[in-house]
């Protein structure tokens, strides 16, 4: 008799329900490499005699090739990635050997020293894209430092910015998010390995040398604290959740400027969608599905802490859960930076349009307010009164700014006598962005510098991805070199 869900024993339903294979597919080269480092310290420590070694780092390379060629892949009744590579090598070496590879230590320090080799390459990952994505965003501050368009509060028209101004506010902003992930790469990169269940271990264990031959930046000490800790996770949920709020909100912008009503960005067609029955339709799907799996990472990392929040210390089978919540985050959240990078490269802004726009909805008041301060020391709440009824003034004749004269005679009926050179200077956008030369504000020439300032930074952030990614590749690298030597006949004691 089948089950419901096609089980034909309990037992089947049971592994269906528990086992991890899908998720730690992804963890299987890095299982293998925790493995030959863990080894390698048994064997240095003596442990394990060189005998032993050997016969269980020669299966190890064969789970490598065979996993690289498709040939090793997990069976779910084996539960979970831990037991299918350790069950691959007593296959073939036997339990006499084979059965000697688990000595001084558990799946609860495996399973996150796994995932922690993992993670860190993801992080890697999503700093390089985040990278990239500033990156695109300095090219158009470089391109348009002198494009103004309106700058909005409340979805309204406030003052005058330009569109390098806003490329820098979000390479700044992704900057932030460069630094929480890499808070969450140090967090990440430390070596829980030889924690063991929960107690450490009566084996003379060299927790120090796996930490070295996987790169990592520390050994963790309490081996309790450490089973326990899902802080990494978190942080990686966090960190994740920032960067894809940032992109929602780009996203956002992207759908909004896009529609004829704002036209002030034009999508490139490779990156539009159209309506299957609508001819005219081009949807910007990129931006809404960025906008809509939002959602699902910020819910990820609520489910991150739920998941924790009522755990005793110690390793609960409820962590299996932490891992399928972040692989998918860290997918959505490289898909969306690559996309959204796309958007960026491939769009057209419509700065004909972002100009019209300023001129036309009095988005310079604050200049003529600013200047009746700083020129004829009135008090700024007289300025802005003036100013204000000067625009409901326009605004009944159907006017703009660019009324100059309306506009000179109405101040001069209010006792305020500005000439037409003066006001239209005022008025012009251009040459009000030009005046907000305060640190951190929209003139081009603190934009320039900021923009410089974000490309140092993304360059040493690359620079620094690199340090990383290689001081991984040389750890594989060294472990590798190990290896080799000792099935090469070398005594551990003299490779490592
Ligand atoms: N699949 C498990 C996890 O992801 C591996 C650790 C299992 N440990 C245990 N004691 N059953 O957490």
């Amino acid at each position: 008799m089948m089950g419901p869900r096609g089980h034909a024993t309990a037992q089947d339903a049971v592994i269906a329900y528990t086992e991890s294979t899908a998720i730690d597919a992804r963890m299987l080269l890095h299982d293998i490499w925790g493995s030959e480092a863990h080894a390698l310290m048994l064997g240095k420590q003596g442990i394990l005699s060189d005998d032993d070694l050997r016969h269980i780092l020669q299966p190890l390379q064969t789970a490598r090739a065979d996993a690289g060629s498709g040939a090793l892949t997990l069976d779910r009744a084996l539960e979970d990635v831990h037991m299918n590579v350790e069950s691959y090598i007593i296959r073939a070496v036997g339990r006499e050997y084979g059965g000697k590879l688990h000595t001084a230590r558990s799946r609860n320090d495996q399973v996150i020293t796994d995932a922690r080799l993992y993670i860190r390459e993801l992080l890697l990952d999503i700093e390089t894209a985040t990278v990239t994505m500033i990156e695109a965003f300095l090219r158009v501050a470089e391109d348009h430092a002198e494009t103004v368009l309106p700058g909005y509060t409340h979805t309204q028209h406030a003052q005058p910015i330009t569109l390098g101004f806003w490329a820098t506010a979000h390479a700044s902003l992704l900057l932030e998010d460069l630094r929480r992930l890499r808070a969450a790469y140090d967090t990440t990169n430390r070596n829980p390995l030889g924690a063991c269940a929960l107690a450490g271990t009566s084996f003379d264990t060299d927790r120090e040398l796996t930490t070295r031959l996987l790169a990592f930046d520390a050994t963790q000490d309490h081996a309790l604290a450490v089973v326990s800790g899902r802080d990494f996770i978190l942080e990686s949920a966090f960190a994740l959740a920032t960067v894809m709020t940032n992109l929602s909100r780009f996203s956002e912008e992207v759908i909004l400027w896009t529609t004829h009503e704002f036209g002030m960005m034009t999508l490139d067609d490779a990156y539009a969608l159209g309506s299957s029955i609508m001819p005219q339709k081009k949807n910007p799907d990129i931006a809404e599905l960025a906008r809509g799996r939002t959602a699902k990472i910020q819910a990820r990392l609520a489910e991150a802490f739920s998941m924790m929040k009522a755990l005793p210390l110690g390793y609960h089978r409820d962590l299996q859960e932490d891992k399928p919540l972040l692989w998918e985050g860290f997918d959505i959240v490289a898909d969306s930076l690559n996309l959204l990078t796309q958007v960026i490269q491939t769009s057209t802004f419509r700065t004909k349009r972002m100009l019209d726009l300023t001129y036309g909805n009095f988005c310079t008041a604050t200049e003529l307010a600013n200047y009746l301060v700083a020129e004829d020391d009135v008090p700024f709440r007289a300025s802005h009164e003036v100013t204000g009824a000067l625009v409901a003034h326009l605004v009944e004749r159907g006017e703009t700014f660019r009324d100059i004269d309306a506009c000179v005679h109405f101040l001069a009926t209010k006792g305020y006598a500005i000439s037409v050179d003066t006001l239209t200077e005022l008025f012009d956008p251009v040459a009000s962005v030009r005046r907000n030369q305060s640190q951190g504000g929209t003139s081009p020439q603190s934009v320039r510098k900021m923009a410089s300032a974000l490309a140092d930074a993304a360059a040493s952030h690359r620079g620094s991805v690199a340090i990383r990614s290689n001081a991984i590749r040389s750890a594989r690298d060294e472990t590798a070199r190990c290896v080799r030597l000792v099935l090469e006949g070398k005594a551990v004691l003299d490779v490592v």
